[in-house]
This record gives C-alpha cells, structure tokens and sequence, in this order.
C-alpha cells in the first residue's frame, strides 16, 4: 500500500495509431513493470459516449485498445486492467463529485470551451451541438481518478487542467465531508515524443494522417513510403530539422541508430532508401506484437474474461469505498443512529503511534489501533528524531504523506488499505 498509485486510461474511441502507441501505450506498459507502482490501466468506454453515437465503433475500438495494451506488454496480473463501464460505482462517484464541482468551473474545461467558441466564431448558439456530456466530462474523469485515489495521473499537456479539477474536486468534498480523497498530481511525460503523422502534423484521427499500430507489414510499408519529404534528389544532403520521417525513426531507434541516420542524411540518403530502412526499424518492433495481438483479436472471450477479472479486482477497492462514500454524505441505512457529527469516519477508533528501539540499535514506530491491530509498521531509523519527522509528516498531512515515505514504512497486509487512509485521515481531524 505504501507503493505509489498510477493510474491511466484510453477513451475508447478509435483505432490505436502509432502515436497512440509511442505516447501512451509503450511508456505506460513500461511504467507498470516497475516494483514500486501499484497501476491501473482502463479502457475509457463511457468517455467514448461523448464523441461517438455508433455502438459497433464503441465495441470495435475497446476490442482494439484491450487487444494493443495486451500485446504490448501489459500483464493483467501484475496491474488493475479493467473497463470503466463496469465498474458502476464510478457514475456514482461522478454525481457525488458533480454536486461539489462549481459550474462556473466547468465552463472553463479547455475542450467545452473550444467547441463553445467555434460555435460564436461561426455565428452559431453558443452551445449548439455541445452535449452536457461533453461540458461533464471533466467531473467523469475526476470520478476515474478519485475511486482508486490514484498519486500520480501520467498525461501529456492537454490533460494537465483535468488533473487540477480533479485536485480542486477533492478538496471541495474532503472539506464537506471530511478526509476522503488523496488529491492526485499530473505527472507530465516530457520525454515522450508527439508523433508526427504522415502529412507532418501531429499524427492524430482528427487529422486523418494516422498510421494504425498494427497495420499489416505491407500496408505499414505502404504508409511510411506515403509520409510526405522534401523535394531533395538522391545524393543531395537532407536536414533532419523538420523532417517527419527523422521523428519517427527516432522513436523507436537507439541513440546510436538515430545518429547513424542523420549522418545518411547528412550524406544524401535517397528518400525512398531512407524510407525502407524507418520501415524495417519499426517493423523490428512492432512484428513480434502484431501477431499476439492478431491472436487477441480472433479470441475476443479471452479478452473479456481478462477485462471482468480486472473489473473483480477493482471493484473489491471500489465497492467499499462507495460504501464509505455514501455514508459520508448521508445516504444511510435508517436503523443506524442518526448522528450529527456527519463527516467522520469511525471506522477505526483513533489510533497512536508507538515508538520503539530494536536490538539492531535502531528507532521504530507503528501506528496501531486501539484494539492493538498494526496498521503501519515502519522501517529501522537511525536516530529517534529522523522516527519522530515521519510520524510528524503523517499528523500533518494524513494519507497523502504515504508516498514520500513509501520506502520507510510498510503497511500492514491484512488490513484495507483504505482503512488504513481512514486511521491517518481521523488522526488529521482529530486535531
Ligand atoms: N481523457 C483521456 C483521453 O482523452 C482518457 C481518460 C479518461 C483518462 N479518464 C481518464 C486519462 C483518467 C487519465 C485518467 O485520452
């Protein structure tokens, strides 16, 4: 538990493309093979509702998108990998998070913004054509982030204010209802490459310049010869400022491969030479996949039973979250004593923390509760001091304290880790 929580979805709204692959999906399979993470990984379906009214193409690309995180990696063992629309805790969670978000808020969401000024742009209402799905968007996907409490939210640029509503959304109902939610950051992935797409502008559906990740061999050789060049004629030198076909090559190249390219431009590769050898490089990488993926795509039960096992495992944090949830703004079973000391969780009576020094000479803490359960045990600390900065850090900042000590304290397994962020939360109320 004390491991950091990731958390990562896809809407499931198209076809996965190579720029899908080289900025999402390659560096979150990557990332999930890490010991110190605890990830999650979900097909963004009810997201895919907002752009997209053909059911088929909402099947077709979950299919797809389940099918592509598969065979690039993914090991649903390993990690949370689950669909959100089965998971119905979360439009629970979005009506609860709907009721502390501001209006106002919402009507600053960079894309609700974009289509509402397209609209006065082009002399139209406002907001003709604008779905309150899409002005809610950014609430559904706070309720994404929130239910699993996830640290750390990788996102490239564009998502950076959906994160910070997401904060803003935690604050506003850890204040109402007392210490629910961790509030989660943005981690920006700076180093992972925007793809240009065939024409030279970002690869993306919208632009219709795409190359689709599993392509078949021929056709992905096809597509990479069609990326648009300059008019230089074998023999000529080439820049690699600019060049689409460089950028490409350099995502999934080595250091050294990149630099040996370069100099061939430099030397005046012919296009059409230059173009076979970006090919056979991205090929190296993508074959091995296409062919599980082929195999994925031709056994769709095996997909879904792997999607409603992940579904199982996500909802065994989920359900009694919502349970807590729910009790925390009212929505109660009538038998239980009306109480109006609302907001606090009284699960756990309060716990203390114990210090202690070991025979190996070194300082101790653990947090228990008042029936002696070990919550929180921590590692051996040199000095007593160095203890009691740790336990200072929990008083004062509960639950989300947890990340910076993940490697001086461990975290009792055979108790909820969200009851564990209870305890620390009450402890922070307590005072
Ligand atoms: N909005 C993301 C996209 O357009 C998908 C998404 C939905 C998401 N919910 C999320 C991403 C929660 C990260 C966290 O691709």
């Amino acid at each position: 538990m004390s491991s950091t929580r990731f958390l990562t979805g896809i809407t499931t709204s198209g076809t996965p493309h190579l720029g899908n692959y080289v900025g999402s999906i390659r560096p979150s399979v990557r990332h999930s093979l890490r010991a110190d993470v605890e990830s999650f990984y979900f097909l963004a379906d009810y997201h895919a509702l907002i752009k997209i009214d053909e059911p088929s193409r909402i099947q077709r690309s979950t299919l797809e998108i389940a099918a592509s995180w598969l065979a690039a990696g993914l090991d649903p063992e390993r990690v949370i990998f689950y669909r959100q629309s089965d998971i119905p805790e979360i439009p629970e969670l979005t009506w609860f998070l709907t009721c502390v978000t501001g209006k106002g808020v919402l009507n600053r969401a960079h894309a609700y913004k974009a289509s509402v000024d397209k609209n006065i742009n082009a002399g139209d209402d406002p907001d003709s054509d604008v779905s309150a799905g899409l002005f809610m968007y950014p609430v559904l996907m706070g309720a994404d982030i929130l239910m699993f409490n996830a640290h750390k939210v990788p996102v490239g640029r564009d998502q950076i204010q959906h994160i910070e509503m997401a904060r803003d959304m935690a604050h506003s109902f850890n204040h109402r209802y007392g210490e629910h939610f961790v509030p989660p950051e943005a981690e920006i992935e700076d180093d992972v490459a925007t793809l240009p797409g065939l024409d030279g502008r970002k690869m993306s559906k919208s632009y219709d310049n795409t190359i689709p990740l599993f392509a078949p061999r021929e056709q992905l050789k096809k597509l990479i010869a069609s990326i648009v060049t300059d008019s230089s004629a074998p023999g000529e030198p080439k820049t690699v400022e600019g060049s689409a076909l460089f950028q490409i090559y350099q995502a999934f190249a080595t250091p050294e491969e990149t630099a040996d390219l370069r100099q061939a431009y430099a030397d005046g590769i012919a296009w059409g030479d230059a173009k076979q050898l970006v090919f056979e490089r991205i090929d190296r990488e993508i074959a091995p996949m296409r062919e599980a993926y082929l195999a994925l795509m031709n056994d769709p039960a095996k997909i879904e039973t792997i999607l409603l096992a992940g579904a199982a495992k996500a909802r065994q944090i989920a359900t009694p979250f919502m349970g807590r949830l729910r009790s925390a703004v009212g929505l109660r079973d009538l038998r239980a004593q009306v109480s109006n000391r609302a907001t606090k969780t009284t699960k756990i009576a309060k716990p203390v923390y114990k210090q202690y020094r070991e025979r190996d000479g070194k300082f101790y803490f653990k947090l228990v509760d008042t029936d002696g359960r070990l919550l929180l045990q921590s590692m051996g600390f040199d000095s007593p001091k160095d203890a009691g900065q740790s336990i200072a850090l929990l008083q004062t900042q509960g639950a989300s304290a947890l990340p910076a000590l993940a490697d001086k304290l461990q975290a009792s397994s055979d108790v909820d880790a969200q009851d564990i962020h209870a305890a620390l939360q009450l402890m922070l109320d307590a005072d």
